[in-house]
């Protein structure tokens, strides 16, 4: 790994320095369009540091996947909850069996994979009869929008998309878009522009 791809991952930089950069991060449009009951099995792919539990409450069981180690040590320490597992390591259709997910998480992951492997996660979502729903947030290029997408020159994702590309990625998997919004990195003062989609499998109406 790259020196510079080091320390931006570091969880210090990720979760201190990162915020102040980008004008604050405020997560809580991604997490509502969850919408995460107490029964819910959430996968999270790309968990990092152990993000999502700062907005997630009341659910079933969480598993998050990360296949940075320091991320993955730093979310384990911050967390001793019995239904909270983590794992680093790329998530397998076999995981997906297992754990059977009804919410999946893909926090500021797709602009870190190729189209390929967007697609080929994004397929194995779509055959889990279990998913309800997935949520994804990912910086992007926008029209006009200077000083944002000069900030996606920092970032150690290499396919930031604009908002068509992102939007063909889970139609061409075989998803449903049932919600995409443009979204700042936080209400007041963000000023990176983020893309968060809801997604759905074709077969599960949006409900519940
Ligand atoms: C921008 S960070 C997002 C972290 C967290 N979801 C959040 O919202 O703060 C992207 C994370 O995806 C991880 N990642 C990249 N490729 C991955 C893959 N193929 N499988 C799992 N994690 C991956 C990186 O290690 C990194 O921690």
């Amino acid at each position: 790994m790259k020196l510079y791809q080091r320390i931006l991952g570091h969880p210090f930089v990720y979760d201190r320095v990162r915020p102040l950069v980008v004008g604050g991060i405020d997560w809580s449009p991604l997490y509502r369009n969850l919408d995460v009951g107490p029964s819910d099995v959430i996968l999270d792919v790309g968990c990092g540091t152990g993000v999502a539990l700062q907005y997630l409450t009341g659910f079933g069981a969480y598993h998050g996947f990360d296949t940075d180690e320091s991320a993955i040590e730093s979310a384990r320490k911050k967390t001793s909850a019995l239904n909270v597992n983590y794992e680093c390591r790329l998530v397998t259709p076999a995981d997906i069996k297992r754990i059977a997910p009804t919410r999946i998480v893909l926090a500021g992951l797709l602009h870190h994979l190729t189209d390929d492997e967007c697609l080929a996660l994004l397929q194995m979502c779509a055959k889990a009869i279990s998913v309800r729903r997935i949520a994804t947030s990912d910086p992007v290029h926008l029209p006009r929008r200077y000083l944002s997408n000069l900030l996606t020159l920092l970032d150690r994702g290499k396919f930031v998309r604009k908002r068509e590309q992102y939007l063909d990625l889970p139609r061409r998997a075989g998803l449903r878009v049932v919600r995409e919004e443009l979204v700042r990195s936080h209400p007041r003062s963000g000023i990176a522009m983020y893309l968060m989609m809801t997604l759905a499998p074709p077969t599960n109406p949006l409900v519940g």
